[in-house]
């Protein structure tokens, strides 16, 4: 992931110390369109909005640090995902990227279908209302007891990750008298081009059954046989931050090979096939990520292809973008507390938040591009780290970043392209409060998810 260097500005030595910076913008104060959701542009008095509304108005109403969302770049996102997989494909949002009840409802009304993950995000989708039939349920080791709650409300599928879990979901279909939608989620093997923590189709890894040696083959077998279950596709999801449709090319044609292979077996053309999510956003000007028209081209394009040399009919396809909906959408607010200059290598600047919301650049060296957003400046770029206020010199928000020489306490800076895992990893860590999420709109600003407070937290502690 590391950048070589370049040349740096004005304030700077020749050779500037190890990192992943780029050269300075020649323009600290220009937005790129790329990294900010579209209805951010800065306001006649050098001020940032979003939604029609000035951050530091948003700072002075919700505080800081939060995490604005613009709901209008969200509701675009949806309707374009939607129309580019048209009505012979689904889209499923996967609610761990930032799940909320005002998401769900979004979604809802967007006709995006919902990947949920675990017991509390089922409780959330259902809660907001989200039709029962439109959830997926996922996870690698999901309880009995949630199991039980997804086949008694009845999603629309439980995507199978074990041969325990085969066993177990149709048994538990069986005893409440029911026949649950299900599809088998299979390791194809491909070494997706991203961080190690967030590839998840190598098989040496927690997720799915593998195609090689069989297993998979073995697990739709067992499938097939159980009364519990409708087995109604294969499921693969290959990794996350991905730009490169390689490795879903691969994915596609090792999954129409499993599909080949269960109809020569069974007789059965199974009609369904999920590539994941995964699809990479930019975090900074230099991503390039894929549209989702282009997306839903390659896609259909590789399995109508590898259908045709099977022989098969080409299966509704199905795909669970998360960071690529929301996570362009959102930045993270923030007010600069201290600066610090170390002489040779970079001026730290403290913010009022850090790793509690938004872990990923300690995690996985994530990268993120941040600005001066309550006025504009004519300063000299400075090489900078923006850093949180918690115990541990891992606690970077942003690694390199220039920011202008005149930053000064009490600005106010923001992180773009925060909506997909921030809010939904933030952490209590040194409790530290989590963060408000804050729906944009047309002119109005309103809290969707509440900042925490002490009395959250001490209520939590029984002791
Ligand atoms: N479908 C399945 C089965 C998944 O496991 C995931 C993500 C997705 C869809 C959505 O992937 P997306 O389109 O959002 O990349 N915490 C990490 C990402 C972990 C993703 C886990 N699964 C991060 O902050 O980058």
């Amino acid at each position: 992931m590391s950048r070589s260097a370049h040349p740096a500005g004005p304030r700077h030595a020749d050779v500037l110390p190890e990192g992943h910076y780029t050269a300075p913008p020649t323009d600290l104060n220009a937005l790129d369109g790329k990294v900010w959701s579209r209805t951010v542009t800065r306001n006649t008095d050098g001020v940032v909005t979003v939604g029609g509304i000035d951050v530091t108005r948003l700072a002075e109403e919700f505080g800081t640090p939060a995490y604005f969302l613009d709901e209008t770049d969200f509701r675009a996102r949806c309707r374009a995902w939607a129309e580019a997989f048209g009505k012979d494909a689904d889209v499923f949002y996967a609610g761990k990227a930032f799940l909320s009840r005002a998401v769900v409802r979004w979604l809802k009304e967007e006709g995006l279908n919902l990947d949920v993950c675990s017991g509390g995000e089922l409780a959330t989708a259902l809660d907001a209302g989200m039709p029962a039939e439109r959830i997926a349920f996922h996870g690698n080791n999901k309880s009995e007891a949630e199991i039980e709650r997804a086949v008694r409300a009845g999603v629309g599928r439980i995507v199978l990750d074990s041969f325990q879990e085969i066993v177990r979901v149709a048994h538990i279909a069986q005893g409440l008298g029911k026949r649950q939608r299900v599809q088998i989620r299979v390791t194809v093997g491909v070494e997706a081009h991203t961080h190690e923590f967030i590839a998840t189709a190598h098989e040496d890894q927690k997720f799915g059954i593998a195609l090689a040696g069989g297993q998979a083959a073995e697990a739709v077998r067992r499938a097939l046989k159980l009364d519990g279950l409708e087995l109604i596709g294969i499921h693969s999801h290959i990794g996350s931050q991905i730009f490169d449709m390689a490795g879903f090319e691969v994915s596609a044609r090792r999954v129409v090979q499993l599909l080949a292979q269960v109809r020569d077996e069974h007789g059965v053309e199974l009609p369904e096939i999920d590539l994941g999510g995964g699809l990479g956003i930019a975090y900074t000007p230099e991503d390039d990520p894929r549209e989702p028209h282009e997306i839903a081209k390659a896609l259909g394009e590789i399995v109508t292809r590898e259908c045709e040399a099977a022989g098969l009919r080409t299966p509704r396809i199905s795909v669970e973008p998360g960071r690529a909906i929301v996570g362009p959408t959102a930045f993270t607010l923030y007010e600069v507390g201290t600066v610090k200059p170390l002489e040779g290598l970079r001026t730290y600047v403290s913010v009022d938040g850090g790793m509690s919301d938004n872990i990923r650049t300690a995690l996985y060296d994530a990268e993120y591009s941040v600005a001066l957003v309550s006025r504009t400046s004519e300063a000299a770029p400075m090489l900078s780290r923006v850093v949180g206020k918690h115990c541990e010199s891992g606690d970077i928000v942003v690694r390199d970043a220039f920011l202008p020489a005149d930053l000064a306490p009490g600005d106010l800076i923001a992180v773009p392209a925060t909506g997909a895992y921030c809010r939904s990893m933030a952490s209590n860590y040194n409790h530290a409060l989590r963060p408000p999420v804050v729906a944009v709109r047309d002119g109005e600003a309103r809290v969707i998810v509440r900042r925490e407070t002490e009395e959250d937290l001490l209520r939590l502690d029984v002791g």
